[in-house]
């Protein structure tokens, strides 16, 4: 290789948010000092996922959590992963994850301005498969009399500071997005520990015929969502089925190739499967802000969506701007 191919201007997560910070003269370091506590728990689940089966860490845990999932020994190391690095960061005043019932309030530091939603592990059904799964994680900032309990979170996801994913596949794919700022992603480089600057500023593709969803619920769709999939299977071009079962992967992949990612709500789950502020949420504002839409079972904009409590789901139609169109136009056709 000429030794003009070689990047020595590398641009780490690190140097990319302490950049972002000098951007903001306000700016007080908080919210970078979280960052590096929340890339810190990514490296630390990735290394874990990466050895489960070689150290036993793979299968259930023999408990539930207050959604009803059965817990994965992944699900549960990952929560306390993600839990010590936010907690030690002294950032955060309050913390929701899929897999704790109540929120989990820090003390109240004169630093701990955010509230972070996570799910630490995203996909963990399909774990042992040794599928892709990942960490989504929403950033909100408390209001200066916020009294730093769970209520802090019940906000629509227009509110999010910040949002993102780190899907561990090939891997480690981080994707990150501030308010009103460009979706970027990261590539873990094993060897250096850093997660490097990839995929600047990523933009969907406005249109792609892939579809993605579990078609086996739909029996329990309603009219207008069957009406959808059915035109879309039967278009000219016939659109490509794609589901991988894990929402990080699934959603990656419509980020990078276009098309929509369906979890509708439906006869069978009424108010939807994915969790508001810890699957919906976040994703929704990275694909609207890499130009792409994300609306709920009632066409409604998912970030305008309010959660009633901390675990709350909805339906949700994710992707290319003019394929959750189509949704939406054939929907208001059903009036
Ligand atoms: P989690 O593993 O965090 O509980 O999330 C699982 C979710 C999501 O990752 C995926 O899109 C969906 O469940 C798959 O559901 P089905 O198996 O019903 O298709
Ligand atoms: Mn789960
Ligand atoms: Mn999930
Ligand atoms: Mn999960």
């Amino acid at each position: 290789v000429g030794q003009e191919n070689i990047n020595t201007n590398i641009v780490t997560l690190t140097r990319y948010l302490n950049e972002e910070q000098t951007k903001y003269s306000e700016a007080t370091g908080d919210f970078t000092l979280l960052c590096h506590a929340l890339q810190f728990s990514f490296k630390s689940i990735a290394y874990y996922i990466r050895r489960a089966s070689l150290i036993n860490l793979s299968g259930l845990a023999g408990s539930a959590n207050s959604t009803g999932d059965d817990q994965k020994k992944l699900d549960v190391i990952g929560n306390d992963l993600f839990i010590a690095a936010m907690r030690s960061c002294g950032r955060v005043r309050i913390l929701v994850s899929e897999e704790e019932e109540e929120a989990i309030e820090f003390p109240a530091g004169p630093n701990a301005k955010y509230a972070v939603a996570c799910d630490p592990i995203d996909g963990s059904s399909n774990l042992d498969a040794g599928v892709s799964v990942g960490t989504i994680f929403g950033i909100y900032k408390l209001s200066d009399d916020a009294k730093g309990t769970k209520e802090d979170l019940l906000r629509p996801g227009t509110d999010l500071v910040a949002a993102g994913f780190t899907m561990y596949g090939a891997s480690a794919q981080l994707v990150m997005t501030m308010k009103g700022g460009p979706v970027n992603g990261f590539t873990m480089d094993d060897n250096l520990g850093e997660f490097i600057l990839t995929h600047p500023d990523m933009r969907m593709p406005k249109k792609r015929s892939i579809y993605s969803c579990n078609e086996g619920n739909s029996k329990y769709w309603d009219v207008a969502t069957r009406e959808w999939c059915d035109t879309i299977k039967n278009a000219e071009k016939p659109y490509s089925a794609r589901y991988i079962g894990s929402m990080v992967a699934d959603a990656y992949r419509t980020l990078l190739y276009g098309g929509i990612f369906a979890y509708p709500a439906d006869s069978k789950t009424p108010k939807g499967k994915l969790r508001i502020l810890y699957e919906c949420g976040p994703m929704a504002m990275i694909f609207e802000q890499a130009g792409g839409q994300a609306v709920d079972s009632n066409m409604a904009r998912m970030l305008t969506v309010v959660p009633e409590s901390i675990h709350d789901r909805s339906g949700i139609f994710l992707g290319s701007y003019d394929e959750v169109q189509l949704v939406i136009d054939i929907h208001k056709k059903h009036g």
